[in-house]
């Protein structure tokens, strides 16, 4: 970035900086992350369509839960961030938020079994001690969604935590008060996504403190976050086809690679397919063109 921001953070596939005290830019970049190994290959318009979803469910929410999102309008963030507005390949992949100290938690709620939930389950019959049903298949709803938390490892792959492990982390009365949000934002969501003939599976939140409040932090109902199914193709024990990130990971599982760095080499093809899918999860969810969000 050509405006003279300082560095702090990046993630797999976001990059940090900082505005001021108070706040700091997101910035989505266009990297595909499987298996928690970076790939080679950007995935064009990724970043634009994570941080378009984020922000269309956050405005969604905005009368239920607080979130860390200031703005993704480049006119808005240039008083912040003088110079921004001529930035324009950053324009869309850019959200000015709050700084927030994360919650040390990664908080899942699932409505279906699918996912490492489902593989633990199939292996063990349970999961963290919950009791579950016996006989679900692969895509089966649970009775009510779950909150299964899991460690925001620093490094490597998170693990899946007991609700108790959870509450040794950050504390019963945080977690309670995360449990609370998440389900309520997964409940929320599933029926608006229901809606347009989509299901979600199954959702990660990030969750924060702000001024000593809880608020929604970082990507939200994302085909990163989030697992989507189109409705009309579920079928008890079969894997659906999603809109999601499964049709690359399956891609990638075929390639027999071992899953540790450096990962394979994506064909063009591979990558053409990867972004359509995510580019048609932003139109199927918000109903709008990906070129009329910003940086379009
Ligand atoms: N409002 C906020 N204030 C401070 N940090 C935030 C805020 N929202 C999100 N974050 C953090 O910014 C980072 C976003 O980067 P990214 O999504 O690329 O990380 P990741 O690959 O998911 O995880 P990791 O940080 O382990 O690499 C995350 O560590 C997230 O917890
Ligand atoms: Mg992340």
């Amino acid at each position: 970035m050509t405006v003279d921001l300082r560095h702090v953070y990046s993630g797999k596939v976001r990059d940090l900086y900082e505005v001021d005290d108070a706040h700091l830019l997101m910035v989505a970049s266009d990297r595909l992350s499987a298996f928690d190994v970076v790939m080679n290959e950007p995935i064009p318009e990724k970043g634009r369509v994570l941080t378009g979803l984020t922000n269309y469910w956050i405005r969604e929410f905005a009368s239920e839960v607080p979130a860390s999102l200031v703005s993704c309008d480049p006119a808005e963030i240039e008083p912040f961030v003088p110079g921004f507005l001529a930035e324009t390949q950053w324009h869309g992949r850019t959200m000015l938020v709050r700084r927030a100290t994360m919650l040390a938690l990664e908080c899942i709620v699932r409505g279906r079994l699918a996912g490492s939930y489902y593989e633990e389950y199939a292996a063990h019959g349970a999961v963290q001690g919950m009791a579950l049903p016996s006989g679900m298949k692969l895509t089966d709803a649970f009775e009510t969604p779950l909150f299964t938390p899991s460690t925001k490892a620093e490094s490597g792959h998170d693990i899946n935590i007991d609700l108790t492990t959870a509450a040794s982390l950050v504390g019963d009365e945080p977690l309670q008060q995360a449990m609370a949000i998440c389900l309520s934002l997964y409940t929320r969501a599933a029926a608006s996504l229901a809606e347009v003939g989509l299901i979600l599976a199954d959702t990660k939140f990030e969750l924060g403190y702000v001024d000593g409040e809880l608020v929604v932090c970082d990507e939200v109902l994302t085909p990163d976050s989030s697992r989507i199914w189109p409705a009309d193709r579920v079928r008890s024990g079969e894997t659906p086809p999603s809109f999601d990130k499964q049709p690359f990971r399956d891609w990638l599982s075929a390639q027999g690679w071992d899953r540790t760095p450096p990962p394979p080499d994506v064909p063009a093809d591979i990558v053409e397919v990867t972004s359509e899918r995510y580019v048609a999860c932003y139109e199927r969810v918000t109903g709008h063109s990906l070129s009329d969000w910003y940086g379009g």
